[in-house]
């Protein structure tokens, strides 16, 4: 699978920050690939139209939690490092955040309707509504990825990323920690991922990545219908 080159990202006196783009990348891909998955669902089907509807409710917990840590953990700490050069950015970063939750706001009811008609005019509107959404957190993925990360990899601490990738990992749910892992697995940088691997205790390092993959390809024939669903690097 491909991947996306980082720079700036790592090296000599640098925070390793490429598992950002890891995870932007997951989330790209599952929430961009939900638009057609809601699409897709025939009129009147409920139960698959519950099963897309938690596919895109674990995504768009996961985005948020992204989000909360990153408010909480990562922006004031950067202000206070590089004030004048981080201010206006800072600010692009939370008017971006506001914007994807506003539109994250309108999903419940969105979703509750769809989940209990899976009529296609709903469906239509949740799909719809999450194109939107979409587009909005990837031109802000794209901003942090570009702009702040490597201002990330200059100021912020290793112990500092550390706590952030631990919170980061809370908000998959225990019965999906495999599916999770592959699917950073699935398209993320080999040898960011191999770091992460490496981190792992000795006996788990050949076998998680394996069970990793399989859970993935398992929930993306569910999903998507394919093991090999359309890439989301940007
Ligand atoms: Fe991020």
């Amino acid at each position: 699978m491909s991947t996306r080159t980082a720079t700036g990202l790592h090296g000599p006196g640098l925070t390793d920050v490429r598992m950002m783009c890891v995870a932007h990348t997951s989330f790209r891909r599952e929430l961009k690939l939900a638009v057609p998955a809601v699409r897709a669902v025939r009129p009147g089907d409920i139960p698959r139209a519950n099963e897309i509807a938690d596919h895109v409710v674990l995504w768009l917990g996961l985005v948020h939690h992204h989000h909360s840590i990153e408010d909480e953990l990562l922006w004031d700490r950067l202000t206070e490092r590089v004030p004048d050069e981080l201010a206006p950015l800072v600010q692009l970063m939370e008017e971006q955040h506001a914007s994807v939750d506003q539109l994250m706001g309108s999903c419940p009811d969105l979703l509750t309707t769809w989940r209990s008609t899976a009529a296609a005019a709903d469906g239509s509107k949740l799909a719809d509504h999450l194109a939107e959404l979409v587009a909005a957190l990837c031109e802000h993925l794209d901003a942090e990825e570009t702009r702040v990360l490597p201002l990330m990899a200059q100021h912020i601490r290793p112990e500092e990323w550390e706590q952030f990738a631990e919170r980061g990992m809370e908000s998959i749910p225990k019965g999906m920690l495999l599916t999770g892992f592959g699917m950073m697995l699935y398209e993320g940088d080999r040898e960011v991922l191999a770091i992460e691997i490496a981190k792992l205790p000795a006996p788990l390092r050949p076998v998680l990545p394996v069970l990793g993959r399989r859970a993935f390809r398992k929930y993306a024939r569910r999903v998507h219908g394919t093991a090999t669903p359309t890439p989301g690097l940007p």
